[in-house]
């Protein structure tokens, strides 16, 4: 991360720059009893363990291997009550053998999820990393009754997880270990071009997710608007052959008008920065797609100050998160190619703080398509920034909108830690990005659209406040980005204040990267 602009280098902390971890993938048709390295790790189901009267597998896998290792297998899944439950599993040092460790990890019940494929890559990212392995195997006890469409996807989900699984953000450590995981085989679920072109694009997905947790992990004090803009246009000389960038400073934002927006940052040392990255494929183009992020690189709340247990304040470095879902689309998409299809993503950057030039409550601001809010809570600051980015990427020409946004509280209680509302009038958009969901694993509720909601949003004085009541806090919020959208464009509203971040982790999630990529990919033509 750079470190020229903005209040520099406030408390003196520089992000060390890794080098990416970099596992490479290989798919194999080989039998895995030859397979020497050291760590094989077998995915199998709860029948798969099944016995027969003497004790032996009934699987044919599982019996060859067990009967090399002279029962072994068998006899420590018992004694170690190993049941193939997704998430359990069971790793077995061996001696003598081309293959140093060898272990059972439970896929649950018959017909495994595309989510235990993906427990299996991060069990197998976990047990290399307790066994320090560097070259690594994975298959299935049972793989046969897969066609070839549900054997790519279960290697992307196998492939995801372990490169998730590996990932560790350690930039802010001042010690940290490398992985050693270098090489994972993937044996028996298929070979050749689909598959591999498959995996080539599961990888880039993923460094667009690791992109999008790092913007989110990094503080602050060290991500400021400015900063962020320069990630910003870095993903996009890195890609510059179909991505440009157009970074705007306040001078050319207030030509455009955009008094909302420009009324959160006011308050801050750190100016804000409208950023616009615009990806256009070689060929024609047959959809235009516009992906809007809210970018509070950080949010005090404002004169409303965040106060109290539970308000989180020490964690509003996370406000951008819905900026990361958008430049880590942009990473992967910058790698991905994709034919057919142009998106602009686009980032309203700024810092919400408290200072003489910040705005009060009760201010009245006037976004960029003429409407006026009376902002009669400082705090509910997404929105008055997403005002103006809606009004902006309704002005590209786009023929769809997704936002995505950590725009309320009220969602986090509504639907928890890990799922995020939905609010879109457009139902056929609302399949897509269900069905790139899907696919993905991200998960995600429709929210409604409630209009006689709005009631609570009328302002005496200017056309809107910025705030209704306690009450269906995200429904009021979503209605309120609607007035700003034009009626000739669909739109979805994404509301990921829960999912962006893991609590048990103490990280960031690079929540909504996967399943953007996925919708646009459903847009393309290649
Ligand atoms: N960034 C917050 C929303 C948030 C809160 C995300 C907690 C994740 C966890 C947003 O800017 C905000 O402060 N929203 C207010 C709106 C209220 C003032 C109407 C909220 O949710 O309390
Ligand atoms: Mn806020
Ligand atoms: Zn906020």
């Amino acid at each position: 991360m750079a470190h020229s602009h903005s209040q520099a280098s406030l408390g003196l902390t520089q992000p060390t720059s890794v080098e990416p971890i970099k596992v490479s993938f290989t798919v194999k048709d080989i039998d895995v009893t030859e397979w020497t390295g050291d760590l094989l790790a077998v995915g199998v189901t709860e029948k798969d363990l099944s016995k027969d009267d003497n004790m032996k597998f009934e699987n044919s896998i599982l019996k060859g291997l067990d009967s090399q290792l002279g029962g072994l297998l068998a006899e420590a899944s018992v004694e170690e009550d190993f049941t193939g439950k997704a998430g359990q599993s069971a790793i077995f040092r061996l001696p003598g053998l081309g293959c140093k460790r060898i272990g059972l990890i439970g896929l649950g019940s018959e017909s495994p999820s595309l989510a235990a494929y993906r427990g299996l890559g991060e069990a197998l990212a976990t047990a290399a990393k307790a066994a320090q392995a560097r070259a690594t195997a994975v298959f299935l006890a049972s793989s046969e009754g897969l066609s070839a469409e549900s054997k790519l996807n279960t290697v992307s989900a196998i492939v995801s997880g372990t490169i998730l699984g590996v990932h560790e953000d350690n930039r802010f450590k001042s010690e940290s270990k490398r992985p050693l995981l270098q090489f994972v085989d993937i044996v028996g679920l298929g070979t050749g071009l689909d598959l591999e072109k498959k995996l080539k694009s599961v990888e880039d997905t993923c460094s667009g997710i690791i992109f999008g947790r790092e913007l989110v992990n990094a503080p602050a004090n060290v991500l400021t608007p400015g900063v962020l803009a320069e990630e910003a246009s870095k993903i996009a000389s890195m890609y510059s052959d179909v991505l440009s960038a157009k970074i705007l400073n306040v001078e050319q934002c207030k030509e455009l008008k955009m008094g909302s927006y420009l009324a959160v940052g006011a308050a801050s040392a750190n100016p804000p920065h409208f950023i616009h990255l615009c990806y256009k494929p070689r060929g024609p183009v047959k959809a235009r797609l516009g992906l809007v992020g809210k970018g509070l690189t950080f949010d005090s709340g404002g004169y409303n100050i965040k106060t109290g247990p539970g308000c989180s304040i020490e964690l509003m470095k996370f406000d951008m998160g819905g900026s990361a879902a958008v430049l880590g689309a942009a990473k992967a998409i910058g790698q991905i190619k994709p034919a057919g299809v142009e998106v602009h993503f686009i980032v309203a950057a700024c810092e919400n703080m408290i200072s003489g030039t910040g705005m009060r409550p009760g201010d009245i601001v006037t976004a960029s398509n003429g409407k006026t809010i009376e902002v009669n809570n400082t705090d509910a600051e997404g929105r008055l920034t997403l005002a103006d980015a809606l009004v902006y990427a309704c002005n590209q020409g786009v023929e769809k909108i997704i936002d995505l946004a950590t725009l309320t509280g009220a969602c986090v209680v509504a639907l928890g830690p890990s799922i995020a509302g939905v609010f879109t009038p457009y139902d056929a958009l609302a399949k897509e990005v269900f069905s790139a969901s899907e696919a993905t694993g991200e998960k995600l509720w429709r929210m409604p659209l409630e209009e006689s909601y709005w009631d609570s949003m009328k302002s005496g004085v200017a056309d809107m406040v910025n705030t209704g009541g306690r009450q269906g806090g995200s429904i009021t919020a979503a209605l309120f980005l609607k007035q700003f959208v034009d009626e000739k464009v669909q739109w979805m509203h994404i509301d990921m204040a829960g999912p962006v971040w893991n609590e048990k982790k103490r990280s960031a999630t690079g929540f909504g990267v996967s399943t953007l990529v996925e919708w646009v990919l459903k847009n393309s033509t290649s």
